[in-house]
């Protein structure tokens, strides 16, 4: 049946998740799940890093622990774009959930429908629609599906989404994109009746249990790094005006807060400056308050005097371009360096706040908005050159997007929080 289905093997990886938070969100799902005439659709949307993933991975976990799970399944993950392969993924994990679905599928697969395997149309229906109409389980399962967005042609998918909420059906699926135009549009048109709809606020409609959840994760970020310095930092530290001023300036995106403690924890190497300063640039809002390219290009800027170089174009495209998690070593050599090179290390360590570097020593970067902002779509070393003289003037303001965009020419902000 694998072999015939062919189904994703990329599974969602692990995200950080701190127990108690979102606790409203949680119960509104919990609700809908255990409403047996509810809608079998449930969509959560919300700007890049406010915090989708991270619910849809915690709650994956949670219907699994609770024998609830009928599939999680990603389509940020290791960049699966492939409509194709997100109905087929998802027949096969149902088959694992029951016997007689498994029997009937490798049955189906074995036969000469077979040839249609790769039909959007045929997948839904037969693999999908007839099993569940057909089998039914002891308690409703769940689908979970993560970053729709991410998808190449969500279009191709949206119809049969449309078709699932007419459905009635033992069977729910809870759905996370960003908000994007095609989806936004699709779903829509489905008659209010047959989906529900969560929006996680930010910026200007941030509510005061994101703000809540966004203080527990800031208040984590200074302990942890205060314990980095017991002889110099109070427990305390920073101190209650601090991390209100952290909080505000995330305005709802938790990635904000994420990658600005990655900042402050860093090193003086990274940035050119101390861990007081570093603490001072962001709460004084110089590090781009509730924006998170923004945030992002003050990081760099902080960082680098040149990231103009080749070398540090090649560096930071090298590991965008990369679908996996990409050594040191290859790094180097994609770089165009013979051997292990210490100013691509160094490049690397500056780069601390927005990649992540994995047990195996292997880098990839810390979110997907890193990616986006850049919009790379070219190969790698095509990042812009921030000193060119055309972009130059524009460059000095760099308060707003507007700003942003000549002088980091393939920046192109797709979101900002004042537009939620
Ligand atoms: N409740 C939470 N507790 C702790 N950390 C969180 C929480 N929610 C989000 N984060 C952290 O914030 C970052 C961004 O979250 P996440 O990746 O879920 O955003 P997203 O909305 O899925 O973004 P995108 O649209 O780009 O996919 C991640 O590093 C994640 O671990
Ligand atoms: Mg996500």
């Amino acid at each position: 049946m694998e072999e015939k289905l062919q189904p994703s093997k990329h599974r969602e990886r692990d995200v950080q998740f701190i127990k108690g938070t979102r606790a409203g969100v949680f119960q509104e799902v919990y609700d809908w799940i255990d409403n047996p005439n509810g809608r079998n659709l449930m969509w959560l949307s919300g700007s890049p890093g406010s915090g989708k993933s991270a619910i849809a991975v915690t709650l994956a976990k949670k219907l699994l622990e609770r024998g609830r799970l009928a599939s999680s399944f990603s389509f940020q993950c290791s960049r699966i774009t492939d409509p194709t392969l997100f109905w087929r993924t998802i027949a096969y994990d149902l088959a694992l959930c029951n016997t007689d679905i498994r029997r009937d599928i490798i049955n189906l697969v074995n036969s000469p429908a077979n040839a249609f395997v790769n039909d959007i149309d045929f997948q839904f229906q037969e693999l999908i629609m007839n099993m569940l109409k057909k089998h039914s389980f002891t308690h409703p399962l769940i689908i979970v599906v993560d970053a729709l967005d991410e998808c190449d042609s969500p279009n191709r998918l949206l119809k049969t989404l449309q078709d699932w909420t007419q459905r009635s059906l033992l069977c729910k699926l809870f759905l996370t994109s960003r908000p994007e135009q095609d989806i936004e549009r699709s779903l829509s048109v489905i008659d209010k009746q047959h989906t529900l709809r969560i929006q996680l606020g930010t910026g200007a409609r941030v509510t005061s249990e994101t703000n809540n959840d966004i203080r527990r994760l800031v208040e984590r970020g200074m302990s942890d790094i205060s314990q980095q310095y017991p002889d110099s930092l109070q427990p305390d530290w920073p101190g209650l005006e601090a991390i209100e001023a952290i909080v505000k300036h995330a305005a709802g995106l938790f990635i904000w807060v994420t990658t600005a403690l990655k900042y402050i924890e860093g090193s003086e190497e990274e940035s050119g400056c101390g861990l007081t300063d570093r603490l001072e640039q962001v709460i004084s809002g110089q590090l781009k308050a509730g924006d998170l390219y923004g945030l992002y290009l003050s990081i760099l800027d902080q960082s680098f005097n040149q990231y103009s170089s080749p070398l540090f174009q090649k560096v930071v495209g090298t590991v965008l371009f990369s679908k996996a998690p990409v050594s040191f070593r290859d790094i180097c050599y994609l770089s165009g360096q013979a051997r292990p090179d210490p100013e691509v290390e160094k490049v690397l360590v500056k780069l601390r706040s927005v990649l992540l570097k994995g047990q195996d020593g292997t880098y990839s970067i810390h979110h997907k908005s890193f990616a986006d902002f850049f919009d790379y779509g070219g190969m790698p070393g095509e990042i812009p050159d921030r000193h060119d003289e055309t972009k130059s003037s524009a460059y000095s303001g760099m308060s707003t997007p507007c700003n942003i965009i000549p002088s980091f020419q393939c920046i192109q902000p797709k979101y900002f929080t004042c537009q939620e």
